[in-house]
């Protein structure tokens, strides 16, 4: 890992990145600020030729140009705060090495104000036929794995692609999309795991199963029993889909010396699947005392809530703690042992941040 500017950079082509300490008082995420988690490099598309290829079990399989897109259906919006499946793995760390598994802390998760197309427009204009169950989205990126080149993608549910929620946007916070975040075109699945919301979209397809990409077949799979003939493989685990109820200390930061006395706690949560939350707890001592957090922006639909506590803390070293509960009743493990899976995706457990007071 290295640091370049403000971003924690993840590889050596720095397609994977996220800005450090992420700021707690951001509702909207500036695009400067934006994490990024690509698997390949960022293709160059020309908006002029770029077309969006629907087929699959559909009526009226066709193409469009994004002039034909925002012409045909009306300008939709959506605020939603995009999760990657890879948020907090460094806590599995202390458990054991993740081979292969970028470490990601609280870095991956940003909200954006994303303006375009519903994909349920598109859908009914095309025609879904009675078979269809899955709606697959392919990428224009270029992956290679196991010495196979292929686009990056994966499916959501019919059920999820039909809601109202579900974006093709063009634009990031007003302004087009920047290449790195898939321009022209791209996936927006609020509430599902950023893995989902697939960038440079090329193609849609209709299917009556699951996408057999790489990326829900292989990767971005929860699964917690190792294969003891290969470590890395998740096949026989379940494709994710939701993002779990998450909450995240933010300020102050690990290993941060502040003064004693009075100090402000502040961070973002989020419910499962889109749920409102109810509370949000802060602990000054790893989860025996809490304290109720106030929300400083409650969260609209699909996004995060910023939060803030106030806590009294004596001189020594302190490890905070964080938990949220939303409205399904849903709360956290307290730790990363009841969410550990070979992969390191989705934990959810209290997040725990140690810092000194003096
Ligand atoms: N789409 C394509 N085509 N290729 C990718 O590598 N990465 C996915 C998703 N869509 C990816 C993609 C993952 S894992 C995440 S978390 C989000 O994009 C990240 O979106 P961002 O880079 O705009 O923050």
């Amino acid at each position: 890992m290295t640091t370049i500017g403000r971003r924690l950079v993840h590889d050596s082509d720095g397609l994977n990145s996220g800005v450090w300490p992420v700021r707690a008082d951001h509702f909207v995420t500036p695009v400067d600020l934006f994490f990024t988690r690509s698997h390949a490099s960022v293709p160059q598309l020309d908006a002029g030729t770029w077309r969006l290829e629907v087929g699959g079990v559909v009526d009226r399989p066709r193409s469009f140009s994004l002039e034909e897109l925002s012409r045909a259906f009306p300008r939709r919006e959506v605020t939603a705060t995009l999760v990657c499946a890879g948020l907090r793995r460094e806590e599995f760390l202390s458990l054991g090495p993740l081979p292969g598994e970028l470490p990601w802390g609280p870095e991956p998760a940003s909200t954006g104000r994303w303006t375009g197309v519903a994909l349920r427009d598109l859908l009914r204009a095309v025609g879904v036929a009675e078979r269809a169950r899955h709606v697959e989205l392919l990428g224009l990126d270029q992956v290679e794995r196991q010495g196979h080149r292929f686009s990056f993608g994966g499916s959501i549910d019919l059920a999820k692609a039909l809601s109202a929620e579900v974006i093709l946007a063009s634009e990031l916070n007003g302004a087009p999309l920047p290449a790195v975040h898939g321009f022209p075109l791209r996936a927006v699945v609020p509430g599902w795991i950023g893995a989902r919301s697939v960038k440079w979209l090329g193609r849609i397809t209709l299917l009556e199963e699951q996408s057999p990409n790489y990326f829900q077949s292989k990767a971005y799979r929860i699964q917690r029993e190792i294969n003891p003939r290969d470590l890395r493989d998740v096949t026989a685990g379940v494709a994710l889909s939701g993002v779990p109820l998450n909450a995240v200390i933010l300020d102050p930061t690990p290993d941060q010396v502040i003064p004693a006395g009075p100090v402000r706690v502040r961070g973002w949560a989020i419910g499962s699947a889109g749920r409102p939350l109810t509370a949000v707890e802060v602990s000054p001592n790893a989860g025996h005392d809490w304290v109720q957090a106030r929300f400083s922006t409650e969260g609209v639909g699909w996004t995060w809530t910023l939060w803030e506590a106030g806590l009294e803390l004596a001189p020594g070293r302190h490890t905070l703690a964080v938990r949220a509960t939303d409205s399904a009743g849903t709360t956290q493990p307290p730790t990363v042992s009841a969410t550990w899976n070979v992969k390191g995706y989705g934990n959810n457990a209290w997040h725990r941040v140690a810092i000194c007071a003096e």
